[in-house]
């Protein structure tokens, strides 16, 4: 049996009109932060409605072979666990894997006026609102996936579809739950992640890699309390300067490079020879024209690099401060101490745990003055790098790009992190992964004005239902 593409291509865009856009809709509008930035997680609730939204809408679905769990542990976000027995007929025992995530990034201001994270708004085509795309839609695009597969006459292998709550925080709560999960997961031969970006919204773009992220506050102390900058300044060491100083240790100032040697890594050529072919073929738009202010630039106006740097370089981005008062609200005043939050991207096969270990270090030996310091919150997640694409699969996916698209796929690295395709990597080292996603040019996850381009996502239904069927029937 073999997927009858045509009506799949149908059922697929009326599930997405008349059910996955609304369903999509009421799920925007609930703040399920990430418990990273809401401590209180358990007891707001918002997690576990937005679990409810999404477990009572897949059993509604008549899905053959289906059975739905939400597993819980202690003290950890819950996780959505969803079985589906082998339909049609495969030619394998494998598992397929399919991921996403429900939980989300906080607010961030400057949204447009009439827009806003929790109230969902349809305008072209883009549903705007935190978590559409960025990774509500999918659960529903997976399932619609499997569904469709079943309904048109295709097969596919054993899947579990898990969406979990905690990867915005970097999936802390996952190992647990694959331990818990044990021999449910099965033999995964291949993994299905729509929690990835795409370079333009015509054409299927697999991810190649993603970065990991290292993750530290640095907090540097001089004195008891704030005191008077004109008796203190000059005689007290200011803690900016101090922390100044320790960020020169560990980034170049005038380039951004990272100094750490742990965070750097030889690029594979292929990967040079990938991103000068994405350069080549989009110019300047593959830096998705960040919105820069008049007379600003970008780190560099050479594409490949700018791409070589979003993907296979460590950056480092400062993201938060505490012991700076807002300016409308500074008095003169030599402050006690100043923290800053620190994130470095680092490349896609460095060791995040040993650029954490470094990066501690630097921080904290031999500070100016004997100012103590203190590291807080240390978080690391390791990147992933595609294992080498087997003929089979790269061969369906152009299909699929090309029948959907009408045009081949596309190769290419990602600057994001998802920290389970790491795990997943190192636990299934002869599975194949297919990383895309809705997340292209002015998509704005974690920022705002986030919008799910619906067609897309709909359009990478449509790829996915195609990959399982050949999944079942190609590989042995
Ligand atoms: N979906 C993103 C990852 C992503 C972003 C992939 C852009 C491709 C392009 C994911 O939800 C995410 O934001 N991950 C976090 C992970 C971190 C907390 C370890 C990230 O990258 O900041
Ligand atoms: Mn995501
Ligand atoms: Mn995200």
């Amino acid at each position: 049996m073999t997927l009858a593409f045509g009506n799949a291509t149908d059922q697929i865009a009326a599930a997405w009109r008349d059910d996955l856009t609304d369903r999509l809709v009421e799920y925007v509008a609930i703040p399920a932060l990430s418990p990273n930035f809401d401590p209180g997680w358990e007891a707001n609730g918002e997690i576990e409605r937005a679990v409810t939204h999404i477990r009572s809408w897949i059993e509604g679905r008549d899905v053959a072979g289906m059975t739905v769990d939400v597993q819980r542990l202690p003290g950890r976000t819950p996780l959505i666990v969803v079985e589906i027995d082998a339909f049609g007929e495969p030619t394998t025992d494998a598992t397929v894997m399919l991921y996403g995530h429900l939980d989300k990034q906080p607010e961030m201001e400057g949204w447009r006026e009439d827009l806003g994270p929790w109230t969902p708004v349809i305008e072209d085509g883009k549903l705007y609102g935190r978590g559409g795309a960025d990774d509500g839609y999918a659960a529903f695009a997976s399932l619609t996936a499997i569904e469709a597969v079943q309904r048109n006459g295709g097969s596919h292998a054993r899947c579990v579809l898990l969406i979990e709550a905690s990867e915005e925080s970097g999936s802390p709560d996952l190992p647990a739950h694959v331990d818990a999960l044990a021999e449910r997961l099965g033999d995964v031969d291949l993994v299905l992640c729509l929690d990835s970006g795409c370079m333009t919204y015509d054409t299927l773009w697999l991810t190649t890699s993603l970065r990991g992220l290292v993750l530290v506050d640095v907090r540097v102390d001089i004195v008891a309390e704030g005191l008077h900058s004109g008796s203190a300044g000059g005689i007290v060491p200011s803690t900016f300067r101090i922390v100044r100083g320790l960020l020169d240790r560990i980034e170049d100032v005038g380039s951004g490079r990272l100094l750490l040697e742990s965070a750097n890594v030889e690029i594979p050529a292929g990967r040079i020879a990938e991103a000068a072919s994405v350069a080549a073929e989009l110019g300047v738009a593959a830096l998705e024209s960040p919105p820069l202010v008049p007379g600003a630039t970008v780190t560099t106006e050479d594409v490949t690099e700018a791409l070589l740097n979003k993907t296979w370089r460590p950056s480092l981005s400062t993201i938060g401060a505490d012991g700076l008062p807002p300016t409308s609200k500074a008095g003169n005043v030599l402050r006690p101490y100043t923290t800053l939050k620190l994130s470095i991207r680092v490349p896609p096969t460095a060791d995040s745990a040993a650029v954490l270990e470094e990066l501690t270090s630097t921080l904290t030996t031999d500070v100016p003055y004997g100012a103590p310091v203190t590291i807080g919150h240390p978080e690391s997640a390791d990147g992933w790098e595609a294992p080498e694409l087997q003929p089979w699969l790269a061969s369906a996916l152009d299909d699929a790009s090309r029948t959907v698209f009408g045009k081949p796929m596309q190769l290419y690295g990602e600057g994001g992190s998802i920290p389970f395709m790491g795990m997943l990597g190192a636990k299934f080292p002869s599975a194949q992964f297919v990383i895309t996603g809705v997340l292209g040019p002015q998509s704005n996850a974690h920022g705002p004005n986030e919008f799910l381009h619906l067609a897309y996502a709909e359009q990478l239904t449509g790829v996915l239902a195609r990959v399982l069927d050949r999944h079942a029937s190609t590989s042995a």
